[in-house]
């Protein structure tokens, strides 16, 4: 029997990438990430999409790449902070899988995206605003969806998904 897949939501900064390729890692699966998934596809990067082709664009993107991704069993999926926001994502990522949401300060996805060049919503004079603009309507999406939410503030990435590898394994088995 195959064992449902993972996916990783929360903001900028949260951590999925890095805490997913440890995740899949533990636990002995494939990890995919939705963004370099876009780009792989595209050959062009993100900044690039929402140049040409708007925000609306990336999302169409987006939402077609999870709706193949997340019928993919056994997997650890990464998405993007804004993957939630599409009624039709939230439906196949709840309904195919086991969401765990990393939750995380506005200071500490300030402090960790702070050097990245790759994220067009924070090409911005005053990205903390946008940061506290973006959870202000994604922070609920996050915790409805979820079925395990993770502090990660101010730990290791090994120590998140280590975390999360034993809740699952006490709290719910049959995941991994
Ligand atoms: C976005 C987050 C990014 C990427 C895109 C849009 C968002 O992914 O999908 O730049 O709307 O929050 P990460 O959360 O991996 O940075």
């Amino acid at each position: 029997m195959q064992l449902p897949s993972i996916f990783l939501v929360g903001p900028m900064g949260s951590g999925k990438s890095a805490v997913g390729r440890h995740l899949a890692r533990l636990l002995r699966r494939r990890f995919v990430d939705s963004d370099r998934e876009i780009e792989e596809r595209t050959g062009v990067d993100i900044p690039f999409i929402f140049d040409k082709e708007g925000e609306a664009g990336f999302r169409d993107r987006e939402q077609a790449v999870l709706e193949e991704l997340t019928a993919e069993a056994e997997i650890v999926l990464a998405t993007g902070g804004g993957a939630v926001l599409r009624e039709a994502n939230r439906r196949a990522l709840a309904s195919r899988g086991f969401v765990v949401y990393l939750e995380t300060s506005l200071d500490q996805q300030l402090e960790r995206t702070r050097m990245s060049r790759n994220r067009p919503l924070l090409d911005t004079p005053d990205p903390a605003a946008r940061l506290a603009e973006l959870m202000e309507t994604r922070h609920s999406l996050y915790r409805e969806l979820a079925r395990m939410t993770i502090h990660t503030d101010g730990r290791r990435v090994a120590d998140v998904a280590r975390e999360i590898r034993d809740r699952l394994s006490s709290s719910a088995p049959g995941v991994s």
